[in-house]
């Protein structure tokens, strides 16, 4: 496929039409060649890269080095597709920390730098932005505070909660945040953020209506050993082969396809 590098610019048109954004997680710098050739819209590499790469039980153990090392491997193997890279548990913990860490991440490919958690990440945000970073917030269910959360659960349930999350959501975006992603929150408060957020939205069990979808890469491909979450789908089925499971996901998300709220919606 002949198509043109990604940008900011073209992610904002895309949500401005209405056209739905497919991000997967990646890794390496081959799966980076077949989801780019396959036409994913964006690629993060995840912190999830410590569970589902290294075997551990959560993220934390994530290490700023690790996070380099995958996103330049991805870098390499993607030719058009927008770069995003987490910033691990304990890199973010002051704004200047911050700032150093995105600075490594962009240097080793990045073009967006993700970050997880509410209100007290805006300063944060704001000073990546002032220095030419885009910024994706995460909100909701955040793997990072998986022990403070009480495990892995729905997040924004309840009327006052829905509100904290919709509030942080609004500071973000104004603090300066071009995107934001939304784990494990019910659909209809999913729903609300896309209306009232000027700028897209991915969600991962969220429900359809984000204005993009994003899965963890081993997930969609049926790697899970101790079994997939509700809202993933194993595309790797029918003899699709991993580039046509990718292609499905694609189109499957840019169809409206999915994720179906009937089955995957929190
Ligand atoms: O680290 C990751 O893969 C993520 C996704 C779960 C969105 O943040």
């Amino acid at each position: 496929m002949d198509r043109k590098p990604m940008t900011l610019h073209r992610l904002r048109e895309m949500h401005a039409s209405g056209e739905k954004i497919a991000m997967l997680t990646c890794y390496d710098a081959s799966f980076a060649a077949v989801l780019d050739a396959a036409g994913v819209d964006a690629l993060l590499v995840g912190d999830s890269l410590g569970m589902v790469l290294q075997g551990r039980s959560s993220t934390l153990a994530v290490s700023m080095e690790a996070m380099e090392y995958h996103v330049r491997c991805v870098a390499r193997g993607n030719r058009t597709a927008w770069l995003i890279a987490d910033l691990p548990f304990g890199s973010y913990l002051a704004p200047e920390t911050a700032l150093n860490n995105a600075v490594r991440l962009m240097q080793a490919g990045a073009q967006m730098i993700k970050l997880e958690g509410g209100g007290w990440t805006a300063p944060i945000v704001a000073l990546m932005v002032e220095r030419g970073i885009p910024v994706c917030a995460h909100l909701g269910f955040t793997p990072q505070s998986v022990h403070a959360l009480g495990g892995y659960r729905v997040q924004g349930r309840g009327e006052s909660a829905a509100a904290t999350l919709r509030r942080e959501a609004l500071e973000l975006v104004q603090a300066g945040a071009a995107m934001v992603l939304v784990e494990m929150v019910p659909a209809d408060l999913a729903a609300g953020l896309a209306r009232e957020l000027a700028v897209p939205t991915i969600g991962i069990g969220a429900g359809a209506a984000c204005a993009g979808q994003v899965l963890v890469l081993y997930d969609m491909l049926g790697l899970h050993p101790t079994g997939a979450p509700r809202f993933v789908r194993n595309f790797l089925t029918d003899g699709l082969g991993i580039s046509g499971a990718i292609r499905e996901y694609v189109a499957a998300v840019k169809g409206g396809r999915f994720p179906d709220d009937a089955v995957h919606a929190f």
